[in-house]
């Protein structure tokens, strides 16, 4: 059995991913490269969609870092995935100010609707549900971000809206 050699973020990502990657790089010191890794994770999520363990260790390679640095980063921060998602990825904050103003009956909406629980997709591919905490945007309460969009003050009549016009 041969194994193949692991991919380096230069053979993942596309040459204007790369570009931007270096960009990124060269804001900080070079022994403080590391810095650059929630940028350089965000343009590789970009490109693959998801982050497997593959484009973790390439990043923290590229940066000359622990791999643990990368899996650490991508586990805490929201935003990434680790997993294939649908074409929107819906996040929902349900965290104390918007669990008050009812953010539990949009993710009961989503599972009558749509049949997807947090952390599932649609068997058609086209949304994925994400319970996440504050988005930091509590005055607005109960909100969600798709497309790395705001929408906020919402009702259950307001998301079936939102969807709608993304189907
Ligand atoms: S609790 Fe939902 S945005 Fe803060």
């Amino acid at each position: 059995m041969t194994e193949t050699a692991p991919k380096t973020l230069e053979k993942l990502l596309s040459s204007k991913g790369l570009e931007q990657a270096a960009v990124w790089v060269k804001k900080y010191p070079e022994e403080r490269k590391r810095a650059a890794i929630i940028p350089i994770m965000t343009i590789v999520q970009e490109e693959l969609g998801y982050l497997t363990q593959e484009s973790m260790d390439a990043v923290a390679d590229y940066l000359s870092c622990p791999k643990i640095a990368a899996y650490e980063v991508a586990s805490f921060y929201s935003m990434f995935r680790l997993k294939e998602a649908g074409k929107y990825v819906i996040s929902l904050c349900t965290n104390v100010s918007c669990m008050l103003a009812g953010s539990g009956d949009i993710k009961q909406w989503f599972q009558d609707e749509l049949g997807i629980a947090p952390g599932e997709t649609t068997s058609d591919g086209k949304f994925t549900l994400k319970e996440v905490e504050c988005m930091a945007a509590c005055g607005g309460a109960p909100m969600l971000e798709v497309d790395k969009q705001y929408h906020e003050n919402l009702t259950v009549d307001k998301v079936a809206h939102l969807i709608h016009e993304l189907k």
